[in-house]
């Protein structure tokens, strides 16, 4: 298989914060692939640049084999490089299926005059009912549930039709049958040939999904490899996993 995404050297640095420190990776076309490692470690600023939401201060990105190092946030979502956020990020004043129709790429304005392509109100509806959320297509997302609002966006990240979605902790402070939900949704997903990179904390999740495992400590890596392998690594163990 060959790489996606590739990073090279990438390093940021806030004040006297070195967030990330000449991080390598590559992230394997068709699979989901774990990033982990302590809080303060790099990933959410790993995310930040791979998606153009930062620039970064040093490093090289390559995306389906294009240098991106410089594309903005907006260019790499329509490249098909898209992402969710560790607080999930949802337009709180705008229906459940505004909100998915504005993800597909239509302005609060288009909203307004109603001039939304049928097929692009017929596509929210469906990723809806697979995500279950028909129910409450038409409250605002600011009355959906913690849980419901990461499922959300997540769904609202596949009406752009990605390559690759970086998904930074699905499942914190989601109880646990909106976790094998999610779950399900991320391995229906990548049976369709989607790509994952996912942060998460929740090691039985990385466990189940993940392969490989990425390891970040202090803004570099220190492991790729099988999860299996990762909590046999002693680095692994004494950064992270370890108590
Ligand atoms: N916008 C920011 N301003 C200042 N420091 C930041 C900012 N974002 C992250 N950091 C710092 O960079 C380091 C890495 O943070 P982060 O990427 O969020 O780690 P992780 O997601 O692995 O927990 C931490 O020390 C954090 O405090
Ligand atoms: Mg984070």
């Amino acid at each position: 298989m060959s790489a996606l995404l590739e990073v090279e050297a990438a390093t940021k640095v806030f004040g006297g914060v070195r967030a990330l420190d000449g991080c390598a990776i590559e992230v394997a076309e068709g699979g989901v692939t774990g990033l982990i490692g302590p809080n303060g470690s790099g990933k959410t600023t790993l995310f930040n640049l791979v998606t153009g939401y930062l620039k970064p201060d040093g490093g090289r990105f390559r995306f389906a084999g294009q240098d991106v190092t410089h594309a903005d946030a907006g260019k790499l979502y329509r490249k098909g490089l898209t992402r969710t956020f560790q607080q999930a990020r949802v337009f709180p004043h705008l229906t459940v299926v505004e909100n998915m129709v504005v993800a597909g790429g239509y302005s609060w304005r288009q909203l307004l005059t109603a001039r939304v392509a049928k097929a692009d109100r017929a596509r929210a509806c469906e990723l809806l009912a697979e995500f279950r959320l028909s129910h409450v297509a038409d409250l605002l997302a600011s009355e959906l549930s913690y849980g419901q609002r990461k499922l959300l966006e997540f769904a609202a990240v596949l009406m752009s039709s990605p390559r690759l979605v970086l998904l930074d902790e699905p499942t914190a402070g989601v109880n646990p049958v909106l976790i094998e939900t999610m779950e399900r949704h991320i391995r229906d997903r990548n049976a369709a040939g989607v790509t994952f990179l996912v942060v998460e904390h929740d090691m039985g999740f990385v466990m189940r999904l993940c392969d490989p495992v990425i390891v970040l400590d202090r803004g570099a890596r220190i492991f790729t490899g099988s999860p299996a392998d990762a909590q046999r690594d002693p680095r692994v163990v004494d950064a992270y996993l370890g108590d």
